[in-house]
């Protein structure tokens, strides 16, 4: 017998005994995940290194992982870091000051202005908050008899005053977030806060992994992004198709995470890791995913798929404009929030200890 046959056999067999007790250890339960390949990396998508190139630092060293940020009416930055103060960043100075403490161990994730200069917060471990300079108020924490696990981010409706935000999954703490991006299952929803009657109620249940959230220039939709299907739906809250969702862009060569509007026409939308093409063939594998699961190897994984960042964006009908992208991740890693104003660019991320800038002008 040939030496390669012995080896694809005894290979064999090895993996299929370790198939029973893989899944005996891993406490995951994945589904299959089939999707479309990414759109090709031409036009809009073609590769480039605008952050690579022009990034700065604001609040080098301290700001860790800056998640998402919002500005407020005087100019001044707000920052949510994981240990677990919302900071707030002077303009012109950058001076950053430690500004409300939620508490040791939380990693708020998304912000968003209220219309009472009040600022809207997704703490992923409470839930959505309402906080201002000497209060932190509990707005939210469960929709229709299930409790929130992963209170992600949200978007406020200047008529109204209706907090729509996103509970990424029911089923695992932001801490094991992973968990639940490799199972594949739809735990995640978009709800609806009442301010006057301070009811959630759950516009869109069945996501799988819903993260950013934002509205459109005249409210008549909204946008949610999916972190692990590559794609962002739309849902209609005026006009005849009221109540029904679409996908609003799919394909996506990266993972999306947070989705804002820069008040122009535009969302920007961050991408968060690769998606390689064995990341996609891995990720139809319950097998796979439960083994790197047992044999630890997630983190060094996603260093890996993390080292790159990827901002893309399109216009109010899901059509991509163009992405900024730092490939080698030395300016900046794992960016999950695009934020503009005027003409700043703010980027939030995960494991970086600043939040980025980039000066908007004429050659980017
Ligand atoms: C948040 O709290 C402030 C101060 O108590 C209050 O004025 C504002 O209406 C609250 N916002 C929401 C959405 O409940």
């Amino acid at each position: 017998m040939e030496l390669w046959f012995v080896l694809v056999v005894a290979v064999a067999i090895a993996i299929a005994a370790s198939y029973k007790a893989v899944d005996r250890y891993s406490t995951i339960r994945p589904l299959p995940l089939l999707l479309s390949p990414p759109v090709p990396l031409i036009g809009p998508f073609a590769p480039n290194s605008l952050l690579l190139t022009h990034l700065h630092r604001i609040g080098d060293g301290l700001l860790p992982s800056p998640e998402d940020v919002v500005v407020d009416a005087q100019g001044f930055l707000f920052v949510g870091c994981s240990d677990g103060w919302i900071k707030r960043i002077h303009p012109k100075s950058d001076f950053v000051e430690d500004w409300v403490f939620l508490g040791a161990g939380h990693s708020p994730l998304g912000l968003v202005l209220g219309r009472h200069g009040e600022l809207i917060v997704c703490d992923p471990d409470v839930g959505l908050l309402n906080v201002t300079k000497d209060k932190v108020e509990v707005l939210s924490q469960e929709a229709e008899g299930v409790k929130f696990m992963l209170t992600d981010a949200a978007a406020v409706s200047m008529e109204d005053g209706s907090i729509y935000f996103t509970d990424a999954t029911d089923k695992y703490p932001f801490a094991h977030h992973i968990n639940d991006l490799m199972e594949a299952r739809p735990n995640g929803r978009l709800l609806k806060y009442d301010e006057v009657t301070r009811i959630t109620t759950v516009l869109m249940d069945h996501l799988y992994f819903a993260n950013g959230v934002v509205l459109s220039s005249n409210e008549d939709f909204l946008v949610v992004c999916e972190t692990v299907m590559a794609r962002c739906q739309r849902y209609w809250l005026k006009g005849e198709k009221k109540g029904r969702f679409e996908i609003f862009i799919d394909r996506l060569p990266a993972y999306p995470d947070n989705i804002k509007s820069d008040g122009k026409g535009q969302f920007w939308i961050a991408l968060v890791g690769a998606r390689p093409f064995y990341m996609d063939w891995a990720m139809r594998s319950p097998f796979l995913k439960q083994l790197q699961q047992v044999l630890g190897l997630t983190d060094v994984f996603l260093k890996r798929l993390n080292k790159r960042a990827l901002v893309l964006t399109v216009t109010e009908d899901g059509e991509p404009l163009r992405t900024l992208a730092d490939p080698t991740g030395d300016a900046i890693k794992s960016v999950t929030t695009a934020y503009v104003v005027g003409d700043n660019l703010y980027l939030g991320n995960l494991g970086e200890n600043f939040l980025g800038h980039v000066k908007l002008n004429k050659t980017i």
